[in-house]
């Protein structure tokens, strides 16, 4: 159930905003001079791929935190490495001594997440990564900006990934960053057919118009849904045979034959005309009323008791003390809170690390998203201090 619920806070996030679209192209970039960028559909694809870049081979062994989705970890088993865990504390940060002592001969790289947006410290881990040898690759799947130590975030490691889709509205969409080249390796990109163009197309409108309270939108949508399942009859034999027409962006598993799979056009574009500032300021906008409510509250703790300025937030992670399923309660009164309980990888317990079993089971992930109204924030508080109330 948690992993249905997960994909709606990502599903969620990928409604159209067009305030936020700007006819002209956007002037953000990355300050990153990576050697080599690639776009993927997802950042998952972007993980398997970045062990082939970085000249690891199959049957070395990968370290990877313990509190992570499982389409983080699949990846990795699929390309061929074994995955050795290492442990992470209630407050997501990580034990370097401990970490270290977990290099085996055949470890080549270490995986490390910034968590929620917020950056993991990399200073050390990277001295460690040199002194052994070891490649480090940056998860920045929950990153849309950020800096750590006077860097941008996927610039220290030997390469990052980036999740796009995660904040930007767009259907799919990451990216993969190599900073350090070691090997170059063709990628047997699969071409995007003028079929699937239209799928995203529907999917990016659907999401968008789906919500809308304008009058004239709402024929639109209508109008839309019924080219789709008119469009659906005619492309029946394609949406069969074709793997692209089937694909969902909504789930945590981890599928082989979309591994070369690249960003759709539409979805590049509307990353490049995307305003990332404001969408930046609207995350943390709505992180900054969350966090001032909620921690006023006393059996609430945010994770992150304060928002640093080169921050976005992709969610806003909370523990509600003395509440089971705290998530569940709030999703029943509307509000789509997640953990990450639904899409744990077996590999990690449970029962291997308390402190992850803990996030597991109650660290809840709140929305910030950029369309979220004042009244929507509001909504949030009130609901989340409602689960005390009635316990009461
Ligand atoms: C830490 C982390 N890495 C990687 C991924 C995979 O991202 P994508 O869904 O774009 O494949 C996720 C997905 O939620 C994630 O949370």
């Amino acid at each position: 159930m948690d992993q249905e619920v997960s994909s709606m806070i990502v599903a969620r996030d990928q409604f159209l905003s067009w305030n936020m679209i700007s006819a002209r192209q956007s002037d953000w970039t990355d300050s990153t001079s990576a050697a080599a960028r690639y776009s993927f559909f997802q950042a998952r694809n972007a993980i398997y791929h970045s062990l082939g870049l970085l000249g690891i081979e199959p049957g070395a062994r990968v370290l990877a935190p313990s509190y992570i989705c499982r389409a983080a970890i699949d990846p990795l088993i699929a390309y061929g490495v074994e995955v050795d865990f290492y442990p992470v504390t209630r407050d997501c940060s990580i034990d370097i001594r401990d970490l270290e002592g977990r290099i085996k001969p055949g470890t080549a790289a270490v995986l490390v997440v910034h968590y929620f947006g917020f950056p993991q410290p990399l200073q050390d881990l990277r001295r460690v990564c040199d002194a052994h040898g070891l490649a480090l690759i940056e998860d920045c799947a929950h990153v849309l900006s950020g800096e750590v130590e006077g860097k941008s975030l996927g610039t220290i490691g030997n390469a990052a990934v980036f999740s796009w889709r995660k904040f930007l509205p767009i259907y799919d969409g990451a990216e993969l960053v190599i900073n350090r080249p070691v090997r170059q390796v063709a990628i047997q990109w699969t071409s995007e057919g003028g079929l699937f163009t239209l799928k995203v197309a529907a999917n990016m409108l659907d999401a968008s118009l789906g919500r809308t309270n304008q009058p004239l939108l709402k024929v639109a949508y209508r109008g839309i849904r019924a080219g789709e399942v008119m469009f659906r009859k005619c492309a029946n034999w394609h949406l069969r045979k074709s793997p692209m027409m089937q694909a969902e962006t909504t789930t945590s598993v981890f599928d082989m034959q979309c591994v070369n799979w690249p960003m759709s056009r539409l979805s590049r574009w509307t990353k490049r005309h995307s305003n990332i500032g404001s969408i930046i300021a609207a995350r943390r906008r709505n992180y900054q009323t969350l966090l001032e409510e909620l921690s006023s509250m006393k059996r609430v703790t945010p994770l992150f008791s304060s928002l640093p300025s080169t921050v976005c937030p992709w969610v806003f992670p909370v523990l509600f003390a003395d509440l089971t399923d705290a998530h569940v309660s709030l999703r029943r009164r509307g509000i789509p809170a997640v953990t990450w309980g639904g899409v744990r990888h077996p590999q990690t317990g449970p029962g291997k690390f308390s402190d992850t079993d803990f996030l597991y089971e109650n660290l809840v992930f709140l929305p910030v998203h950029q369309c979220l109204r004042d009244r929507d924030v509001v909504n949030i508080v009130r609901t989340a201090k409602e689960l005390y109330v009635r316990r009461n």
